[in-house]
């Protein structure tokens, strides 16, 4: 029988197969589907930071506003705020059947550290910071944007005892040093990466129009690559977000060194018992190449095991080059 557990900030997964932050995962149902497909831990639908302002009575979400979430606000007809989110915490936490991540989509600095303690008083295991904006002031340059991050993190950090992991987009200069930076402010995992809401045209209607909502299984490539160059070497444990729809891009995945993966686009497309069918994948695998544990598998292609690092970060197709 093949041994599938995984380690990820500390908590004791059954396997490394998480379902992402989602509308998939905004119900007790939903969780309960995921763990029944064999889920090894699920993250909660973020709460924005819109909600809780809302809650707080807050009317104008000054220059921190996320047109994101507003539009997720309005498109859910969501109205809860806080107190209907940690109700979720505690209902995802009944049944105990696995680790329950709750997230909270961070902008601002102020609103966190009293939310966090509620959130792990609710129950829930860990605590991922969906760090969703995008850096695009042109006043403000990395070192700022990084030590606001930074900032963030510490704070989070200081009033809760469960595990923080904090989601990132790609658009960040020097992403290897800033993860550091977060890991030694308190995060235990990092999660590479985000996937932003696409922005895209109607050329007929001149007007702004959203891209594909759903990744394609093509698009795991850059979070294997990071992963593959910082394991092991940023002191966060790191989890691998986008483009997973097989069982073997999650084993190439953990073969670059996650330390679980998330999956969200393909639940969307094949529904819950995708997950199921992942792990039959792995299982299958596992069992036809006699590997017993999916640890022994687990950053044997990550750049700190190589004996080529210098492949981990080319970015030309040298060959294509050589032979056109
Ligand atoms: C419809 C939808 C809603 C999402 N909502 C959230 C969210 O609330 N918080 C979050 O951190 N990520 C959210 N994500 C991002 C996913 O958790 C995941 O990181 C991303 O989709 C990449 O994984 P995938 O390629 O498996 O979809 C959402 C993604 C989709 C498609």
């Amino acid at each position: 029988m093949s041994d599938l557990s995984a380690t990820y900030m500390g908590l004791k997964l059954a396997n490394p197969v998480i379902l992402g932050s989602s509308g998939l995962t905004s119900s007790a149902e939903g969780v309960r589907k995921a763990f029944d497909a064999g889920a090894g831990a699920v993250v909660l639908k973020s709460l924005f930071e819109e909600q809780l302002r809302k809650e707080l009575g807050s009317v104008d979400a000054g220059p921190w506003s996320h047109p994101e979430a507003e539009a997720f606000l309005s498109r859910m007809g969501m109205n809860e705020g806080a107190d209907e989110y940690l109700k979720l915490i505690d209902e995802a936490k009944k049944d105990g059947r696995g680790p329950v991540i709750a997230s909270v989509n961070c902008v601002g600095e102020a609103f966190w550290m009293d939310f966090a303690g509620r959130v792990e008083s609710a129950g829930a295991d860990a605590l991922e910071l969906n760090l969703g904006q995008v850096p695009d002031n042109p006043n403000e340059d990395a070192a700022a944007v990084e030590s606001r991050l930074e900032r963030l993190v510490r704070d989070v950090r200081s009033s809760v005892r469960i595990p923080v992991a904090v989601k990132l987009g790609y658009g960040y200069t020097a992403l290897g040093h800033l993860i550091k930076r977060l890991a030694k402010a308190g995060a235990q995992g990092a999660v590479l990466f985000n996937r932003f809401y696409k922005l895209d045209v109607d050329l007929d209607a001149m007007s702004l129009s959203s891209g594909p909502a759903r990744s394609g299984p093509e698009s795991y490539h850059d979070s294997l690559r990071w992963i593959a160059l910082l394991d092991g070497r940023v002191g966060a444990e790191l989890c691998a977000s986008g483009g997973v729809h097989d069982g073997a891009t999650v084993l190439k995945l953990v073969a670059a060194g996650a330390h679980a993966v998330q999956v969200c686009s393909a639940a969307y497309s094949k529904g819950y018992g995708v997950i199921s069918s992942l792990l039959d994948d792995i299982r299958s695998w596992m069992s036809s190449r006699g590997i017993a544990s999916l640890d022994e598998l687990r950053g044997r292609l990550a750049r700190r095991n190589s004996e080529h690092p210098e492949l981990y970060g080319r970015l030309q197709y040298l060959e294509a080059l050589h032979t056109r």
